[in-house]
């Protein structure tokens, strides 16, 4: 009715298509596309439907012969061909049309960037490039000719034939339109090479604008890790002689897993010490990871529609997580995806945004690539390895693999090999999948005789259209521990799948329990703890994340106190310093202790305990907190802070980037004290990025930062990436009381492009990382972002949809600022011509 999609209505398409032939005549005001389809109907009587969007047609025929206008219907969607034009049996349709790639603005289909020819499709871009059934369940072989005057012609698959001005490249592995790209520039490789287990000699090429090839080494070593991960791993080699990578500066997203050609955004791919800070690096690492292990849970089995899109992208965001532990970041790294998924994804299901991570309807699918489709994805693969065990999680993907390659699958296909392996019924686990919320997890204990005992209850709020919800199967993690922080219990796995359930253990005194160990399912674990319990555990639990979060709770309950003025818990100080003192402790670990939670995370807490959050309280809770525990441990962070100096040249490894970002945390924490004498000093030494960059970032939080951004400006103003980071931090960090103003002088600034959506990103999505800045009590921030949204959404949908979910949090705040955004989102989305994704968003987040 109003273009609502609903995942009921699925039915599959009733052609199959086995060979693709697509020719392209590059030109930037207009390309040529030849499309050749070998088509074969499934049954009788159906007519044929083509997806195709702003497309000029030029000409259109079958096995030869041109269609007369009666035959066909063209609209704004598609090209629909008449059963009774159609003849019997396979049959080949030939069309040509004509697109503008350099007045494609909306990065979507192919388009211009820094006179490159390249593409983005998924989910629904091919249809902007060629008339075709652009949906993930038609897979076909694509053979691919590019003529155009540049040196480089790149597209999926295997290269084949190729003379001055044209290439030929065909993809033997039948793939869905949306993994189609073509890359057509100026551009030079760095290249390596790779043997698989089996013996393929593969070419590994990262490609870049000359100029950027010195940034690529870490790009090429990353891949090379990913593919030996893999194998070892997953069991899962590589398929083609060549994989190329695509840098462009000009993208919507991280990354793109194309068949063969993966393009990201350069961001993802261009590292040197100088320009990259140690979170970069991981950030590259991973990601490159990512997409190459989408080709086999992407490539090689795709979704049948997009309803389906978690089954590649949880699937694959679980293992880059894991490749980063095993490579990178061991332990730490769960206690980060962690944070990020309840800071992120437990924001989005509290607000009118929430949907089942296998949403059932959607209007623009574009709007669908969240944190709860990727990030709680991953959690529910994460728990589903936790009830097989590793090994029969390891069979349960060989089977996935072994009995679905080449297919379009759903989440039911993928549970079935979990039911086929390990013989349980997952049909209570299938609504981790089809129910939205975060359930919340009350604790109770009792110890009587020798026996202790836990209670269970739990329960989801509601979320849009699901006001009831029923139990889930949850995995929980316990351990117990006796006083002196001994286990008494190793780590049990308990099921629940009652809505109230109790577990009793024997031990001979009262433990201390350890409840939700590695973070064992994504749920709010709700129990009444003392302080001392919690400074306990802090000190003594064995297991690490729990250790952290034993920290991290001891800090919210301060932080929120403060919010109503208390003074900061000299226990939580205490505890602080008994970290400071501890030199066991990884670097990385006690950094990730030192970190306060952050103000829109202690605003999520208030509004999830029923109170009304003030952003200015919170502000300056943290901000005295912060002074407290410097002001109490000062000579220890600076002995600290001196003892972790890193000598010599700079490494991305964990071990000195774990040691800088320890020391960086403690330099924070000086500065309230020092006025920025250490800050400067490190900000004029530093040789490398994560230090200087960290060194400008305390600076301006600390109201100190004009010379030195003055400084980092004028060194970094033709790097197009480190400019970013300068106009992110500027807004970002800088005073909340200063935030708005300046992005407002800042988007008035020459350098401020906004048509790149790295630095739009930057600027915008800067100012709404200051909390208290972005919510300032006379609607300011929300007047920016409601301007800036409408003046991008004609150019660029996408970008400006997905930066509208800075409004989703506004039901927690006092009715004046939920009448300012409401009324934001009113003029937004009264906005005429609104583009589908924005209205789709505006709608959504007015409720
Ligand atoms: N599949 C890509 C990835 O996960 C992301 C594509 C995002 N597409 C979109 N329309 N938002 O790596
Ligand atoms: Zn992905």
């Amino acid at each position: 009715m109003d273009g609502t999609i609903y995942l009921k209505d699925y039915t599959p398409y009733p052609f199959d298509l086995d060979q693709v032939h697509l020719t392209f005549r590059l030109a930037p005001s207009a390309t040529r596309v030849l499309a050749r389809l070998h088509l074969t109907p499934k049954g009788e009587g159906a007519s044929l439907h083509l997806d195709g969007e702003e497309l000029k047609l030029i000409s259109l025929g079958i096995d030869g012969t041109a269609l007369q206008p009666a035959d066909y219907l063209l609209t704004e969607t598609g090209l629909t061909v008449h059963a009774a034009a159609l003849p019997e049996g396979a049959f080949t349709l030939e069309t040509e049309v004509e697109i503008a790639p350099n007045a494609n603005t909306a990065l979507e289909g192919l388009y211009m960037s820094n006179g490159m020819y390249c593409t983005q499709c998924e989910a629904e871009g091919f249809r902007k490039i060629t008339f075709y059934p652009d949906r993930p369940d038609v897979m076909a072989r694509f053979h691919v000719r590019i003529e155009g005057d540049l040196p480089v012609l790149l597209s999926n698959g295997n290269a084949g034939a190729s003379g001055e001005g044209w290439a030929e490249w065909d993809d033997p592995w039948p793939k869905p339109a949306y993994l189609f790209a073509l890359v057509a520039g100026d551009l030079v490789a760095t290249s390596g090479t790779f043997t698989t287990k089996s013996g393929l000699e593969v070419d590994l090429n990262i490609w870049v604008r000359p100029g950027d090839e010195d940034r690529c080494d870490f790009a090429l070593e990353s891949l090379k890790r990913s593919m030996v991960w893999d194998e070892e791993a997953y069991g899962r080699e590589y398929d083609l002689s060549v994989f190329n990578l695509v840098a462009v500066d000009d993208f919507n997203m991280g990354a793109m897993e194309n068949k063969g050609l993966n393009i990201f955004n350069s961001k993802l791919v261009l590292a040197s010490p100088e320009t990259a800070t140690d979170t970069d690096y991981v950030r590259i690492e991973a990601v490159i990871g990512h997409e190459y292990f989408h080709n086999w849970t992407g490539d090689r089995i795709t979704c049948r529609d997009w309803f389906q899109l978690c089954l590649k992208e949880g699937l694959t965001v679980f293992r880059d997580q894991s490749f980063t532990r095993d490579v990178r970041l061991g332990p730490v790294k769960r206690i980060e995806d962690a944070a990020t998924l309840r800071t992120r994804q437990f924001r989005e299901d509290q607000g009118p945004l929430a949907h089942p991570p296998r949403p059932n309807h959607y209007r623009e699918i574009n709007n669908f690539y969240t944190v709860t489709v990727y990030e709680k994805g991953a959690e529910i693969v994460g728990m589903l390895k936790r009830l097989a065990g590793d090994e029969a999680y390891r069979q349960a993907l060989d089977l996935y693999f072994e009995r679905h390659d080449g297919q379009a699958c759903t989440i039911e296909d993928w549970l079935k090999v979990f039911e086929d392996v390990t013989g349980r019924d997952l049909t209570q686990f299938a609504l981790w999948y089809t129910s939205a919320g975060t359930p919340h997890l009350k604790v109770t204990d009792a110890y009587a005789d020798g026996r202790y005992t836990l209670t269970f209850r739990q329960s989801t709020p509601p979320t849009p259209g699901e006001p009831e919800k029923a139990p889930r199967h949850i995995p929980i993690a316990v351990g117990l521990l006796d006083l002196q922080g001994r286990e008494v219990l190793s780590t049990q796995l308990l099921e629940m799948t009652e809505e109230e359930q109790s577990f009793s253990f024997d031990v001979a005194e009262r433990p201390v329990p350890s409840i939700l160990r590695d973070f064992s399912a994504p749920v709010v674990l709700q129990r009444e703890q003392s302080p001392e319990e919690q400074a306990f555990l802090l000190a003594h639990d064995t297991d690490g994340f729990n250790r952290w979060e034993a920290g991290r709770s001891l800090a919210q309950r301060t932080l929120i106190a403060m919010t109503k003025g208390a003074r900061p818990a000299q226990g939580y100080i205490d505890a602080i310093g008994n970290l400071l003192a501890d030199d066991t402790l990884e670097p990385a670990f006690t950094a990730h202790c030192l970190a306060l939670p952050g103000e829109d995370e202690l605003a999520q807490a208030l509004f999830a305990a029923g109170e009304t959050p003030d952003p200015d309280a919170i502000h300056s809770a943290r901000s005295a907190l912060s002074r407290a525990i410097a002001t109490a441990h000062e000579a220890r962070l600076s002995a600290l802070y001196d003892a972790l100096e890193v000598k010599g040249p700079y490494s991305p490894d964990a071990e000195p980037a774990g040691k800088r970002g320890l020391r960086l945390a403690c330099l924070s924490l000086l500065t309230k004290l020092d006025n920025g004498a250490r800050a400067k000093a490190l900000f004029d030494a530093a040789d490398n990025m994560t230090e200087s960059f960290g060194a400008l970032s305390i600076l301006i939080r600390a109201g100190l930062g004009d010379e030195a951004s003055e400084t980092f400006r004028a060194r970094w103003q033709d790097n197009r990436l480190v400019m970013d980071k300068w106009f992110m931090v500027q807004v970002a960090a800088c005073p909340p009381e200063d935030a708005v103003a300046k992005a407002e002088a800042l988007s008035q600034d020459q350098a401020f492009d906004w048509k790149n959506p790295n630095r739009f990103r930057s600027l915008i999505g800067g100012l709404t990382a200051n909390h208290a800045g972005f919510h300032a009590k006379d609607g300011s921030g929300y007047a920016f972002l409601a301007d800036w949204l409408i003046k991008l959404d004609p150019m660029n949908p996408q970008t400006a949809a997905r930066m509208s979910t800075s409004f989703e949090t506004w039901r927690r705040y006092d009715s004046a600022r939920q009448n300012l955004i409401r009324e934001e989102l009113t003029r937004i989305s009264q906005t005429r011509g609104l583009s589908r994704d924005l209205s789709e968003m505006s709608q959504r987040l007015l409720g």
